[in-house]
C-alpha cells in the first residue's frame, strides 16, 4: 500500500473509473446493473464531495469510492449509499479498505452519520471488507430483485450500514 495514494476523483478519471466499474459488474456479484453508465449519468447520480480514487505510483487509477443521497427528506440528510470498486488486478492489497477509510473520514467531517449499501450474500470479499471497516449487517432482503444478466433470477441482498460513533 506504500505505493498507493488516495485522492479526490476528477472528471479526468472518468475512463478508468467506468472501466473498473464495468469490470466489477462483469464479476456478477457487485450490482444488479450490468453496464456501467456514461460519465454524465455517473456524475449526476453521485454527490460531488466524497468521491475518491486510489492511484498507483504512475498515477494509474486502481479503485474508487463514491456516494449517493438516499432521500430528499431533511431527516435523512446525513444518510448516504456508497459504492466501492477496485480493479481486479489490484484486489487483496488493502485498496478497498483505504478507500472506505477515506470515505468514512471525509463523510464524518461533513456530518454524515450513516453510510449504507446492499451486498449480494455471495460477495464474500465485499462483506469481509465492510465488516472490517465497521459496517454491520442490518438484515437480508430476500429475493428483493431480479438479476437480468443472470437469467432474470431472484437474488437476496444483505443490507449493511455504518453508523458513525462520533456524530451525536
Ligand atoms: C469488494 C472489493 C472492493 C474489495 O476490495 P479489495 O481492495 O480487494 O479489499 P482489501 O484488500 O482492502 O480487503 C479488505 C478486507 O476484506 C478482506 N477480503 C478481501 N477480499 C476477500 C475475499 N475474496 N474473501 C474474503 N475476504 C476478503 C481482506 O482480508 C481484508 O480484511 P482484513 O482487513 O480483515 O484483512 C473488491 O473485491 C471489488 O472491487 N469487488 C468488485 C466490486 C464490488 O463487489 N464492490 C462492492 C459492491 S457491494
Amino acid at each position: 500500500m506504500s505505493d498507493v495514494t488516495i485522492r479526490p476523483m476528477t472528471a479526468a478519471d472518468a475512463p478508468a473509473v467506468l472501466s473498473i466499474y464495468q469490470a466489477g459488474m462483469d464479476g456478477g456479484n457487485a450490482s444488479f446493473e450490468h453496464t456501467a453508465p456514461a460519465w454524465a449519468a455517473f456524475d449526476a447520480s453521485k454527490l460531488p464531495e466524497h468521491r475518491y480514487v486510489a492511484v498507483g505510483e504512475h498515477g494509474t487509477v486502481l479503485g474508487w469510492v463514491a456516494i449517493s443521497a438516499v432521500s430528499a427528506r431533511p431527516v435523512y440528510a446525513g444518510v448516504v449509499e456508497h459504492s466501492v470498486y477496485v480493479d481486479p488486478a489490484a484486489r487483496g492489497r488493502g485498496i478497498g479498505r483505504a478507500l472506505l477509510d477515506a470515505l468514512i473520514e471525509s463523510t464524518e467531517k461533513a456530518g454524515i452519520w450513516t453510510i449504507q449499501s446492499g451486498v449480494f450474500p455471495e460477495n464474500a470479499a465485499s462483506l469481509a471488507l465492510h465488516r472490517a471497516a465497521g459496517f454491520r449487517t442490518v438484515g437480508v432482503r430476500e429475493r428483493v430483485g431480479r438479476h437480468l444478466a443472470q437469467g432474470n433470477r431472484w437474488r437476496d441482498v444483505v443490507f449493511i450500514e455504518r453508523r458513525s460513533p462520533f456524530i451525536d
